[in-house]
């Protein structure tokens, strides 16, 4: 084998620590497949409340304790931890930083009280990003390469390329960013930009300014040696359009010779309705009879009446507006009118909580909503629903149509970023499709292809070899992850 790399992995979320999309499921996986090959790759995230030392065996990093990291002309302490990812075949470091005052609140990002942003997340993220390189010096570990993930860590790539530019410790380490969702953006008033402790030449277009305030997101794109996103599609649509790039297309343009799109994998030791641990019956491409028995256990937990002839669709999601719910509010009434039953589980906007829990109450019969965050509820319905819809207005990878495929529950899909790139339509391909797909971000489209979905249903013979199809894919990490470890070793051949 070629020399091992060492990699730094930054994420703001990894399972099974915190988690509040699949932007912790990939930063789980990932790093575990890229060790699987023998590098020395390790986490750092910060130790948020849900990381309980006890539950996760976290001890201190004596050496590390409270280090002061600078905050403008304020210092707080930030003391390392560690534990590890461990699977069957590997084991991962991973490095908390923690600060109570910053982490220690019951949600990541959003305070649960008033649905808004923590109003000091530049003070939390700011000081992750200082923190995390104040670590590696102390550490005095150098690592090859250091993996940036969305706004919560862009800033760490400014920082080495400016105030640590002289730091001889990361004289030939390169950061590869990569962008996981470009509507959030980390854009806080131009008062936080002398926290970042970036000299004043960064205030500005070709640094971290956006409209006079800063944008952290930008901060990675602009100083980081390579940019990917989570799906080829989505890598095109960022640069495209205002509606994709939510402000920052012009600068994705300039980066395109920069930017690799890289699909997301799914970690298949935890998707797998073959072994999958929380299920009531698990099922293969050769026992798909044992599906019906999770469908049945779905209906029960609902209190649906069950029917193994009236398709179910799950949805599993975060309740925003990207995921395209406004289509599906826009249509409920059509859809009641339909021979189908709708299970939803998520949290989110509280409009889309309303109208999910209202029309829990209304159509007893037919759908069932479930608000709240639940890993296991999550697995029930990928193994108990027929199809699975995710109407999405933009995703840049997602990852719950890669788990229905592998469930045999075929997604219903908008043609958006890693949707287009994993999900091939039934009608267009008999012969290869996986699902039901449609273009335009509209609500007749979406019913329309919902209808085709339920025809499709009651062919047997052709639904049951669709759903085999959908099983056999390979959304594994194994081919992503190669893709990765290639970027990391072309940009350590460049000077
Ligand atoms: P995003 O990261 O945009 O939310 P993805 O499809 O990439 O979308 O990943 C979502 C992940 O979060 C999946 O693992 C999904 O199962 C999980 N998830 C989302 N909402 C919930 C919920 N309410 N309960 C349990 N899991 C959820
Ligand atoms: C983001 C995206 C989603 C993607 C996930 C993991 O949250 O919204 O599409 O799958 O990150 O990369």
């Amino acid at each position: 084998m070629a020399k091992p790399m060492s990699i730094l992995f930054v994420s703001s979320e990894v399972v099974p620590f915190a988690k509040t999309g699949g932007l912790a499921d990939v930063s789980a996986a990932l790093p575990q497949v890229v060790r699987e090959l023998g590098h020395d790759i390790r986490i750092i995230m910060p130790k948020f409340a849900a990381v309980s030392d006890r539950k996760f065996k976290i001890h201190d990093i004596k050496r590390l304790t409270d280090m002061p990291i600078q905050l403008g002309d304020r210092t707080f302490l930030g003391s390392v931890k560690s534990s590890f990812l461990t699977n069957i075949k590997t084991k991962v470091q991973v490095y908390f930083l923690s600060n109570e005052q910053l982490y220690c609140r019951s949600d990541l990002y959003v305070d649960p009280k008033t649905k808004e942003a923590w109003p000091d997340n530049d003070d939390r993220f700011i000081f992750f990003c200082r923190g995390v390189i104040e670590t590696l010096i102390l550490l005095g570990w150098k690592p090859d390469i250091i993996h940036l993930n969305d706004w919560q860590s862009g800033l760490i790539a400014a920082l080495l390329k400016t105030e640590y530019a002289n730091e001889p410790l990361f004289k030939n380490t390169k950061v590869v960013f990569t962008v996981h969702n470009a509507a959030y953006q980390g854009v806080f008033p131009k008062t936080s930009f002398v926290k970042t402790g970036l000299p004043d030449k960064a205030f500005k277009l070709e640094g971290i300014e956006f409209h006079g305030d800063i944008n952290l997101l930008k901060a990675g794109l602009m100083y980081a040696d390579a940019i990917t996103t989570v799906s080829p599609t989505y890598a095109k649509e960022v640069r495209s359009t205002k509606e994709y790039g939510y402000g920052l297309e012009g600068v994705f343009k300039k980066k395109a010779r920069k930017t690799y799109g890289i699909l997301n994998g799914m970690d298949v030791s935890i998707w797998n309705p073959e072994i999958d641990k929380v299920i009531p019956k698990t099922y293969s491409a050769e026992t798909l009879e044992g599906k019906l028995e999770n469908k049945k256990a779905l209906c029960d937990h609902f209190k649906l009446p069950y029917d193994p002839r009236v398709p179910v669709i799950g949805i599993v999601s975060r309740l925003a507006d990207q995921k395209g719910f406004d289509l599906i509010q826009e249509k409920l009434e059509d859809l009641m009118k339909m021979d189908l039953q709708l299970v939803v589980l998520g949290s989110g906007e509280k409009k889309y909580e309303d109208l999910f829990t209202k029309a829990a109450k209304k159509y007893k019969k037919k759908v069932g909503a479930h608000i709240g965050f639940d890993e296991e509820l999550a697995h029930l319905i990928e193994a108990g629903a027929d199809m699975f819809l995710m109407p999405s207005k933009y995703e840049p990878c997602g990852l719950n149509q890669m788990y229905s495929l592998r469930y045999g529950t075929l997604p219903i899909v908008r043609s958006t970023g890693g949707l287009a790139d994993t999900v091939e339509d039934l009608d267009a391909k008999p012969k290869s499709g996986t699902g039901f797909v449609f273009e335009k971000y509209n609500a007749k489209q979406m019913l329309d292809t919902i209808k085709r979905a339920l025809s499709a249903f009651g062919d047997e013979k052709m639904w049951q070899a669709a759903m085999k199809r959908a099983m056999m894919k390979d959304n594994s990490w194994d081919a992503s992850a190669q893709k990765y470890i290639e970027l990391y070793k072309n940009l350590l051949k460049k000077k």
